[in-house]
């Protein structure tokens, strides 16, 4: 089967909300597609790894004319693709080149908040650097960083800093998935800005408390671009890297695609597209099959009907490898005897967003939730169908299952770990959360613009037995 629905309910398209700016396709020439080097780590051991990641201030060549001013994570702009393996120990110096405190945020990875997962409890100030060591125990996936100041995280991320995390195991490694990494296996971190004068961004002037857009999609922080095909299979591991844009993509001639994994790893099965909507923060890992093609042809990766990407197509060895009908098991454990079922509320838009009828205040522990236990949680968005936005709702430090969307099924790619879950409009929609890491973790909408403006809460996991105080930050001594 191949399903050629977006799945998103039609009346939350957000060009319902009178602030969505559609693309454009750029006028700057088409050029190669940035492909982010993989970070090399310090020392690798048999045990252990160890990285130093630096915030950094940069200037990349975007456009024709000046260069643009960026941020980045060891390099200008983006960062570098970090590779954990599962079940080293990592050790990560996190080092602030920028001219302000800036936190490192491991999004999707099951570590102890808040210091080592890295929300707004963990700055790390101008000049400074600090230390985090956790053991890589998930299954391989593809995950990211990106800076997490409250209420100065949209701003950071629009900045650049945000980057690819990949995890291996070799439970993938045994799978028959493209995985040469820059050759048949590469990260697409899609995001959209507004150039100003001289090629600048400026994240004032564009300023939406429902969401910062611009007209012109960036892939790695190339505008316009392009990547020479050498192999007949490709493997895309796509991240809605944008403050609030979803993409809508699909290719030229309807080409199929198949979804491998999702947020937190490998699907339970693959599933077959010929559209696929990501909303903030998602991740879904792909493998594009272009044995129809021939040398000399090129095939457009769109959004809605805007061209945003090609791939030139050049000779390569046929590949007819199949994938199998089942690919992982994942875990399903039971629900907590007794445990009540947990609701969150997304409510409002632009300034009066709230979780909960509650402003985020760094300060207030809005849940705690026994370590060990997995629990329903259901999450709805109050948003009316006639011109709401589809809010994404994202947990720190854990992946759920997502088990219904209004009573029904879910979507056909959301059988397997989720970070990030898009509830529509008048949705909700029920998740299976299990809580394995002790700490104070964040939960909150990925329109940044809506987390910075409050649409987020904290929950902590504790242990009866061992009861831990946390020290919290609060906006002052930021
Ligand atoms: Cu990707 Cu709290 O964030
Ligand atoms: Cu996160
Ligand atoms: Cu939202």
């Amino acid at each position: 089967k191949v399903y050629t629905d977006y799945f998103f309910d039609e009346p939350a398209y957000n060009t319902h909300d009178g602030g969505f700016i559609p693309l454009e396709e750029p006028k700057a020439p088409q050029q190669p597609l940035k492909i982010p080097e993989l970070l090399k780590p310090d020392k690798e051991t048999d045990t252990d790894m160890y990285y130093t990641v630096i915030a950094q201030t940069g200037e990349v060549q975007l456009l024709p004319g000046k260069k643009t001013k960026t941020w980045g994570y060891n390099t200008d702009l983006l960062g570098k693709t970090i590779l954990f393996k599962k079940d080293k120990m990592i050790h990560i110096t996190l080092k602030n080149e920028l001219p302000e405190l800036t936190t490192f945020h491991w999004h999707g990875l099951n570590v102890s908040g808040p210091i080592t997962d890295g929300g707004c409890h963990a700055p790390v100030y101008p000049g400074e650097s600090t230390q985090i060591e956790f053991k890589c125990d998930q299954p391989a996936a593809t995950l990211w960083l990106h800076a997490h100041p409250c209420p100065a995280t949209a701003e950071h991320v629009w900045k650049g800093l945000a980057t690819a995390v990949v995890v291996k195991d070799d439970v993938e490694s045994k799978l028959p998935f493209p995985r040469n990494y820059g050759v048949d296996d590469i990260p697409l971190i899609l995001q959209d800005r507004r150039f100003h004068e001289d090629n600048q961004w400026d994240y004032m002037a564009d300023y939406d408390p429902d969401g910062v857009q611009g007209p012109t999609a960036m892939i790695n922080g190339t505008i316009n671009p392009y990547f020479d095909v050498t192999t007949q299979r490709l493997r895309l591991r796509i991240l809605d890297g944008a403050n609030r844009r979803e993409w809508r993509l699909h290719f030229s001639d309807d080409l199929k695609f198949t979804q491998i994994a999702s947020d937190g790893g490998i699907m339970p099965e693959p599933v077959d597209f010929t559209h696929l909507m990501l909303t903030c923060a998602e991740r879904a890992e792909v493998i594009v099959d272009f044995g129809q093609y021939k040398p000399g042809d090129e095939v457009t990766l769109f959004c809605d009907d805007v061209p945003i990407m090609r791939f030139r197509i050049h000779e390569f060895a046929p590949d007819n490898t199949q994938l199998p009908d089942h690919l992982v098991d994942i875990p399903d454990p039971d629900v907590t005897p007794g445990a009540p079922v947990h609701k969150v509320v997304m409510s409002g838009m632009d300034e009066e967003v709230m979780m909960n009828g509650k402003k985020f205040d760094m300060q207030r522990i809005d849940d705690k939730q026994k370590l060990g236990n997995v629990e329903y949680w259901d999450i709805s968005n109050t948003n009316d169908m006639s011109n709401g936005m589809v809010h994404p709702y994202h947990m720190h430090g854990t992946q759920f299952q997502v088990v219904s969307r209004n009573g029904h099924e879910p979507y056909p790619n959301e059988h397997g770990l989720k970070d990030t879950v898009g509830v529509n409009p008048g949705e909700t929609v029920r998740l299976k959360v299990g809580f394995d890491h002790l700490g104070v973790y964040m939960n909150h909408c990925h329109i940044i613009e809506h987390e910075d403006g409050g649409m987020m809460a904290q929950f902590e996991v504790y242990d009866p037995d061992h009861p831990k105080q946390y020290k919290l930050m609060d906006m002052d001594t930021l």
